[in-house]
């Protein structure tokens, strides 16, 4: 019966016509987020003590999360904000790219290049390799011009690129800097470097649907002390110390709040469990998706660990991918999660006048891939359930 369904909408019929066919079941959800009964406890016996005391911000909680942060990462220090977007514009701020244009991938969420025009910078976007989802090395030395500042790599879906050290590399002979914007990628590694600490700062985001979560948050990775003292001044509000009121920076209130912390602690500490529950369900995918003729996955290189925020595979051809995920959802219970990205950002309204020449990578695989559904917690029978729903419509 599911492979007469596929069949008659690969025909042309309407999903209508085989609605009818759908078998109540198991449903498998686009993501879930994860917080253990004995961990919402934890931290509503601290959110407790946070209340009793006043000490609602800029305390204990979060001098610890950057702790134990940086320590997670290999990093010097980390500097916790209210979101991934802020910690991205604090870093920029701090670099100084005012009047002056920043490389970004034109397959990234709105916010890495939305901070760099908020800190005074040009994006200028740049393709994709479709190895990886990351920017090419002779993409980016493509579009280098005397006002380059520096280049933000996005390490898509929690894959951090072979080609980083290149990378790493073509910024130093430019004498340019390397930025990361690991939104993606808590706990990705490449040959034993953690993202994060490939360049001269990473940006991680805590929003909700990311690996781990503070509810809202963000944070920056740095060895950097200049890096460090400066982003510290500007997430509030400038001002050149915690009890002094002297603005010495156009800062704003990017402060983490403790019930952030506190919550972001906990999911730090579950965080290798976590990532080992989606490598479980990842594994059972790799395996899977090997006799498809019609869809490929994406591959982590070797001497890389991927976090798997997302599981991306890519369609041979090009079809309506919003009516193969409402098949899939109706017929089989099956949620896919969000692409990385559904359009790349020069062809989002606000973006179109910063597209300098084509981008045709990013364009056919941002209309081509799809992200199977993955998440902590997750169970083996529900991998499966994606594979034979794949398997009927795709094959
Ligand atoms: C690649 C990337 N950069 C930046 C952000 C912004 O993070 P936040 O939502 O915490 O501001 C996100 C989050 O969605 C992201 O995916």
């Amino acid at each position: 019966m599911n492979q007469v369904s596929a069949k008659l909408i690969r025909n042309g019929e309407t999903l209508e016509s085989v609605k009818q066919d759908i078998a109540p079941g198991r449903r498998v959800p686009a993501a879930k987020i994860q917080f253990l009964p004995e961990d919402r406890a934890w931290i509503a016996e601290r959110i407790q003590d946070v209340l009793a005391t006043g000490q609602l911000t800029l305390g204990k909680y979060g001098a610890e999360f950057e702790q134990q942060f940086a320590k997670f990462c290999g990093a010097r220090h980390a500097i916790a904000v209210n979101s991934g977007t802020s910690s991205l514009e604090i870093i920029l701020r701090v670099l100084g790219v005012e009047g002056k244009e920043v490389l970004v991938p034109t397959n990234t969420f709105f916010a890495t290049a939305a901070a760099v025009v908020h800190a005074g910078a040009r994006p200028v976007l740049v393709d994709m390799d479709p190895e990886s989802f990351a920017v090419r090395p002779e993409d980016i030395e493509r579009r280098l011009t005397p006002r380059t500042a520096g280049v933000i790599v996005v390490h898509i879906g929690g894959i951090v690129s072979r080609r980083i050290g290149e990378l790493q590399e073509l910024v130093r002979k430019k004498g340019l800097w390397l930025v990361e914007d690991a939104a993606h990628a808590h706990g990705s590694s490449y040959r034993g470097v953690t993202a994060g600490t490939f360049g001269l700062a990473g940006s991680f985001s805590f929003y909700p649907t990311k690996v781990m979560t503070s509810g809202e948050g963000g944070l920056i990775v740095t060895n950097d002390d200049r890096i460090n003292e400066e982003a510290r001044i500007y997430r509030d509000q400038g001002k050149a110390s915690f009890t002094q009121n002297a603005h010495v920076r156009m800062g704003y209130n990017w402060r983490m709040s403790e019930p952030h912390a506190i919550i972001g602690l906990k999911h730090l500490e579950r965080l290798p469990a976590m990532i080992a529950d989606r490598q479980r369900i990842a594994a059972i995918y790799d395996e899977g998706l090997q006799g498809f003729r019609n869809l490929s996955r994406v591959q982590v290189p070797a001497g890389g660990v991927c976090n798997y925020y997302k599981y991306i595979a890519v369609l041979k051809e090009a079809r309506d991918r919003k009516e193969l995920k409402t098949l899939l959802k109706d017929r089989y219970g099956v949620s896919l999660a969000g692409e990385v990205y559904e359009e790349p950002l020069h062809k989002q309204p606000v973006f179109e006048k910063y597209r300098s020449g084509p981008l045709p990578v990013a364009e056919d695989y941002c209309a081509r891939h799809i992200c199977l559904p993955i998440f902590s917690g997750m169970e083996e029978g529900d991998a499966h359930q994606v594979l034979g729903a794949l398997r009927d419509v795709i094959g």
